[in-house]
C-alpha cells in the first residue's frame, strides 16, 4: 500500500509487549494506522513514536491542563526513546481554538525549527488535538501527527478520523483540513485527572457512536454507565475500544465525508448552534461540547418521532439514558429560536442552504434529510426548553 509524503506506514512491529496492546486498525486507499488502547501505555508513547517515526526532533505540543502531570510523563517518555522534543503547551477553551493559537504553535515549530519528519504529537482534550492537528497539517505542508487524547471524547472521537481545525467567530471548526495521524495512542488511566463533567460530555459521543451503528454498544452502555462513571479500568478499555472501533469503521468506509460519515454528525448541527450562540456567554455557564451534543440528539430524535420517523419509545429511552450519564436533557438558557436557526444555516455542512440533519430511525439506525421544513425544526428547539 502507498503511503503519503510525510506519513509513514507502520514497517515493523513492536516488541513482544507492545504487540500485544489491544489495537484498532484504521485503513484508508493511501494510508493505515493504528490505535493503540491500553492502560499504562503512555510509558510507551516514545519507542511506539520512535517504532514508526524515527527522527531526532519532535514537537509535543500539550494542553497547559495536563502539562505537569501527564505531560511530563509523555515528554520523559519521548526523551528515553531518543528524541530532543520541543515541548510547549497552551490553555485550551472554545475561543482559544483559533487561528490565533494555531499561528502561536506555528511560530513555536517555527523558532524551533522543526523539521518536515520531525513528528508532531498533540496530546490533549478535542480543542487541544484538533488545533495542534491542523497546525501539523499546516506546517512545513504538512508534517506526522501523533494523537495523544487525554479526554474520552477526544478519545472515542476527535483523534481518530484525520479531520482538525479551528473555530471563526462565525461559527464552530469553519477552518480545518484533513490530516490522518500515522498513530493515535490512549491510555485511559489518564482520566483518572479528568473533571467528570468532561467525562460525562465524551459519554455522549458514545451514546451517539450506539444510535448510529451499534444496538448491542447501547445495551452494554447502558448496562455498565455506572462501571464507566467509576472509571472501571475493564469498562473503560472495552467502552474506549468499542467506540474507536465505530469511529474508525465509519472513517473507513468515507474518509472525506461524501456519505456516511455525516451519520456522525448525529445531534451535532443543533449543538453546533447551541454552541456557536453562547460566544458571549460566560465561560462557566456555557454548555460543553458534550452537553449541547446531548440536548442536540434529543432534538434531533424529537424531530424523527414528529416527522413520524422514529418511536416516542426510543426518544424516552434516550433522555433517560443521558439523563443516568448526567447530561442535560433540556436547556434552560438557549438562544431565541430564530438566532438558532441563523446560526444553523452558518453550518459548514450547510449545502444549497439547504440544513442537513441526521435523524434516527431506531437505536442504530440513522438516515441524512436535507429537506425538513424550518417549522418543524423550530419546534425541535422548543422541545428541548426547559
Ligand atoms: N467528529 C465527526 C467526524 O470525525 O467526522
Amino acid at each position: 500500500m502507498p503511503a503519503l509524503p510525510n506519513h509513514p506506514v507502520p514497517v515493523q512491529r513492536p516488541d513482544a509487549m507492545l504487540a500485544a496492546m489491544p489495537t484498532v486498525e484504521v485503513i484508508l486507499p493511501h494510508h493505515r494506522y493504528e490505535v493503540l488502547i491500553q492502560c499504562g501505555a503512555l510509558d510507551q508513547l516514545g519507542p511506539q513514536v520512535h517504532d514508526r517515526l524515527p527522527h531526532r526532533r519532535c514537537a509535543l505540543i500539550l494542553d497547559q491542563a495536563i502539562a505537569t502531570t501527564h505531560g511530563r510523563q509523555a515528554a520523559d517518555s519521548l526523551r528515553g526513546a531518543g528524541y530532543e522534543p520541543l515541548v510547549a503547551d497552551f490553555a485550551t477553551s472554545e475561543p482559544l481554538k483559533s487561528l490565533d493559537t494555531v499561528a502561536a504553535m506555528l511560530s513555536k515549530l517555527a523558532g524551533d525549527r522543526i523539521e518536515r519528519k520531525s513528528p508532531l504529537v498533540a496530546m490533549g482534550g478535542g480543542i487541544l488535538t484538533d488545533t495542534a492537528g491542523f497546525a501539523a497539517a499546516c506546517w512545513l505542508r504538512g508534517v506526522p501527527l501523533v494523537m495523544v487524547p487525554t479526554t474520552l471524547l477526544s478519545m472515542v472521537d476527535a483523534a481518530v478520523g484525520g479531520k482538525v481545525g479551528v473555530n471563526l467567530p462565525q461559527g464552530k471548526n469553519l477552518v480545518g483540513a484533513f490530516h490522518q495521524p500515522s498513530l493515535v495512542l490512549i491510555d485511559p488511566n489518564v482520566l483518572a485527572t479528568l473533571p467528570q463533567r468532561e467525562l460525562r460530555c465524551g459519554l455522549a459521543e458514545c451514546i451517539k457512536h450506539a444510535i448510529i451503528r451499534d444496538p448491542d454498544l447501547w445495551t452494554w452502555t447502558s448496562e455498565n454507565l455506572e462501571r464507566v462513571l467509576a472509571l472501571d479500568p475493564g469498562a473503560m478499555q472495552t467502552l474506549i475500544a468499542r467506540n474507536v472501533a465505530i469511529k474508525a469503521a465509519v472513517v473507513m468506509a468515507d474518509e472525506r465525508e461524501a456519505g456516511e460519515r455525516a451519520h456522525l454528525n448525529f445531534g451535532h448541527t443543533f449543538a453546533h448552534a447551541i454552541e456557536a450562540a453562547q460566544t458571549s456567554t460566560p465561560d462557566e455557564s456555557r454548555y460543553h461540547h458534550g452537553e449541547a451534543v446531548a440536548l442536540g440528539m434529543i432534538a434531533a430524535t424529537t424531530l424523527a418521532v414528529l416527522l413520524d420517523r422514529a418511536d416516542r419509545g426510543m426518544l424516552d429511552e434516550l433522555i433517560a439514558l443521558l439523563d443516568r450519564a448526567g447530561l442535560p436533557v433540556r436547556a434552560d438558557n438557549l438562544a431565541p429560536t430564530a438566532r438558532l436557526m441563523e446560526l444553523m444555516k452558518l453550518d459548514k455542512k450547510v449545502s444549497d442552504d439547504r440544513i442537513r440533519l441526521i435523524l434516527p430511525r431506531c437505536i442504530g439506525e440513522v438516515e441524512i434529510d436535507d429537506s425538513v421544513p424550518t417549522r418543524w425544526i423550530e419546534r425541535a428547539w422548543d422541545s428541548i426548553r426547559a
